[in-house]
């Protein structure tokens, strides 16, 4: 007989503090991640106010973005710390450690984007960083189980 099973999971609430720490962790994510496709929706009207005005919108958005991106390592970091290591499989290392690549990534591909001299280079970076930056969020909900 072939049993459907539609659930695997029993629902259960968080402890407080879990609460707080993936809270954070997530609402960085959604300014992180989030905010770049804001940004490269909103770029056709950007442009219509002048040339200026993307490099000036870049830079704002960069004084929220890179704050996140910091508060996301720090909740990070404590994420890693609050998980019961000797149940971890290898897949979680495994996934654990792209992650970490991804995110390196994310930030590195970001820092050079905003150094980059031509639109070529910093269309390059900035999609780099973009794919980083969701692959990091994706792997972060495969490890958060
Ligand atoms: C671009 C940066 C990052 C993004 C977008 C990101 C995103 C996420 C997301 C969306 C989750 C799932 C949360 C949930 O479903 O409850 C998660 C979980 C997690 N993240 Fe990140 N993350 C980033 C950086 C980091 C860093 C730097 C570390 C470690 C130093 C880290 C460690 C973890 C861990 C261990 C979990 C699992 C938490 C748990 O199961 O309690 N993350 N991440």
């Amino acid at each position: 007989m072939i049993k459907l099973v539609l659930y695997s999971q029993t629902p259960n609430l968080a402890p407080g503090l879990t609460i707080v720490r993936l809270s954070l962790h997530v609402l960085a994510a959604t300014i992180w991640v989030g905010g770049q496709f804001v940004i490269l929706g909103l770029l056709p009207t950007i442009r219509g106010f002048g040339d200026t005005a993307p490099r000036k919108v870049a830079q704002a958005f960069g004084r929220l973005s890179w704050p996140a991106f910091w508060i996301l390592v720090a909740t990070g970091v404590w994420n890693y710390l609050a998980i019961n290591h000797s149940h971890a499989t290898s897949s979680w290392n495994v996934v654990f450690g792209i992650k970490m690549v991804c995110v390196l990534a994310a930030g590195v591909g970001t820092y050079l984007h905003t150094k980059a001299a031509s639109p070529q280079r910093r269309g390059m970076f900035a999609g780099i960083a973009a794919l980083a930056s969701i692959a990091a969020l994706v792997l972060g909900v495969a490890i958060a189980g």
